[in-house]
């Protein structure tokens, strides 16, 4: 561990301390405490980075921190069962399952879901992988009932938040050249 890793590690603790042992800590100050600690434990939103490289690729990024926290919420209640707790899907996801489906794949920045513009990526969250055409016979399903339109972008923001830079960059200017309407 790093120096400076370390100071942020003990720094996370104290806020986390202070915040729990306040006197008038309650249930009014819930939210704050649990996006504090969650951001202190990118790992708790399935980011293999420390509190201060996660942030800064946030900011970097453009990502709300807190709508990024709501979208991992979302996305662990709505779409964990099926593209795994973090995103990274099934495995051997590029091999036909024997009803001649594909299997989910990861949402994570390891599959080609950052191949994508946000507007196909919201339409497929909304209306299931019609929305790759009228012939589609994979088995993403219509999550519009499940997750309205702010909750489909705080997904979005949560998955565009693991991505690596160099899929997150493509993806941005994919997203500028398609820019038609979900
Ligand atoms: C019942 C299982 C299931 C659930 C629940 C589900 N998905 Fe999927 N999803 C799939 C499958 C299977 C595919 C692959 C579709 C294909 O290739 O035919 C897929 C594909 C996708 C894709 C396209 C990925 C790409 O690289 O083209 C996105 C984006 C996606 N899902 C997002 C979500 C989100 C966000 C949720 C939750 C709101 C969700 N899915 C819930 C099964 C599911």
């Amino acid at each position: 561990m790093s120096k400076l890793t370390a100071l942020i590690a003990v720094f996370a603790g104290m806020v986390l301390v202070a915040c729990e042992s306040g006197p008038d800590s309650g249930a009014a100050k819930a939210p704050p405490v649990r996006t504090t600690t969650t951001l202190a434990n990118p790992a708790q939103l399935g980011v293999n980075l420390d509190a201060r490289a996660y942030q800064d690729r946030l900011r970097a990024r453009n990502l709300d921190p807190a709508v990024v926290v709501r979208g991992r919420e979302l996305f662990a209640a709505n779409c964990a069962r099926c593209h795994g707790a973090f995103g990274e899907g099934t495995p051997d996801w590029r091999k036909r399952l024997a009803d001649g489906t594909f299997p989910p794949p990861p949402l994570n920045g390891t599959a080609h879901t950052w191949h994508h513009p946000d507007q196909l990526l919201l339409r497929i969250m909304r209306d299931g992988g019609q929305s790759y055409g009228p012939t589609y016979q994979g088995a993403m399903p219509p999550m519009g009932k499940m997750v309205n339109a702010a909750e489909r972008q705080a997904i979005l923001q949560y998955l565009k938040s693991l991505w690596p830079d160099e899929a997150w960059r493509t993806q941005k200017d994919i997203t500028r050249e398609n820019p038609e309407a979900e």
